[in-house]
């Protein structure tokens, strides 16, 4: 998996005089089963999360509410995407590191998975991360 596999996905938008709606559907709106979801709220300013990998974990980050900054690295490139819409997800591939920051006041980072919580799944040093990006390339 690389940097090139992560992308915007535009959601559907429902929008009439009472205000917007949008909807996500398992397998139609995001290319996995959504097995998981998770939101971060209340950040302080200043914070970071993140600051990890996934070995097998597929994930759609929606920024539902205010912005922030999600800077991916595959190990060999890196590029940060700047979430400030809800109609908007980043799709984020396994083996992919990730940090987040520049919250906004009020901002909410939803987020759906495509399996369970389990902390085997994580990369959580770097230089691990990096080393098995290397082993892998052999
Ligand atoms: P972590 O994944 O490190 O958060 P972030 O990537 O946002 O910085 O998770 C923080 C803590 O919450 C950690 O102890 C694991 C726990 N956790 C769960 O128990 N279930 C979950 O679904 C998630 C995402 C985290």
């Amino acid at each position: 998996m690389s940097l090139a596999d992560c992308h915007i996905i535009n959601l559907p938008k429902i929008q009439d005089c009472r205000g917007n709606l949008t909807f996500i559907e398992s397998d139609r709106h995001v290319p996995f089963d959504i097995k998981r979801v998770y939101y971060l709220y209340d950040v302080p300013g200043g914070a970071e999360r993140g600051g990890h990998a996934h070995k097998a974990l597929y994930q759609l980050i929606i920024a539902i509410a205010g912005s922030f900054d999600i800077h991916l690295d595959d190990g060999v490139s890196k590029k940060t995407v700047h979430l400030n819409r809800s109609y908007n997800g980043l799709y984020v591939c396994p083996m992919i590191w990730r940090e987040i920051d520049n919250f906004s006041s009020g901002a909410v980072c939803m987020v759906l998975a495509s399996d369970y919580y389990d902390e085997d799944d994580y990369y959580r040093d770097y230089l691990g991360f990096k080393a098995e990006i290397k082993n892998a390339d052999k």
